[in-house]
């Protein structure tokens, strides 16, 4: 069986949609690892109470060892709010995740679903993609769109955004897992 590392910065709302998906068997791999860049992060509580491993760390190097221990084969990045060096992206390349509040490439950064709303555009999004040395950027996944509809408020839009990450990511961790994702210059093929 495959081993995953979540990476994750914040809440961890990705994170605990992942481990319910692992545990009920939809993924089937082992989640092995968090990563975690924050001894505030909300996300931790979440890993105790799952009894997943938590490597508390920033150094791409110290990564790099308990990614190495832990025999990982793919790393998925769940709001971790940290650009990866390119040094580490060219190494792990095809075996990085990322998901983003928003349909790529609009809208990148830390504020993805704000930025959206504020534009005015109509519809936004979710969208998974692989991982390159930019930021927000790679070969596409999946992406939903998402309606913004007259009366829709930040909060409301923010709900919504998080339901669809909470299945569009287990989802896109399931094809990787069972071998169906191939990236093929800008883009990625389903088998
Ligand atoms: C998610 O909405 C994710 O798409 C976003 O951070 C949030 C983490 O939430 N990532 C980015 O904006 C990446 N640029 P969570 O901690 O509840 O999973």
């Amino acid at each position: 069986m495959k081993n995953i590392a979540v990476f994750a910065s914040g809440r961890g709302t990705n994170f605990a949609a992942i481990v319910k998906a692992v545990k009920n068997g939809r993924i089937k791999a082992n989640l092995s690892l968090l990563v975690c860049d924050n001894s505030k992060a909300g996300v931790l509580s979440k890993a105790k109470k799952a009894k997943i491993k938590i490597a508390l760390v920033k150094n791409e190097s110290m990564i790099i060892r308990y990614l190495k221990e832990n025999k990982i084969d793919l790393i998925v990045l769940a709001g971790f709010m940290r650009l990866l060096s390119p040094g580490f992206v060219r190494r792990y390349y095809g075996r990085i995740i990322n998901i983003h509040p928003s349909l790529l490439p609009s809208f990148k950064g830390a504020e993805g679903i704000k930025d959206a709303f504020s534009y005015g555009v109509k519809f936004t999004g979710v969208t998974v993609h692989f991982v390159d040395e930019l930021m927000d950027h790679g070969p596409i996944i999946l992406q939903q769109a998402i309606k913004i509809g007259e009366g829709q408020t930040i909060g409301s839009l923010e709900k919504k955004i998080h339901k669809v990450e909470h299945k569009l990511y287990p989802e896109a961790i399931r094809l990787f897992v069972e071998g169906r994702l191939k990236i093929a210059g800008r883009k990625v093929k389903i088998r």
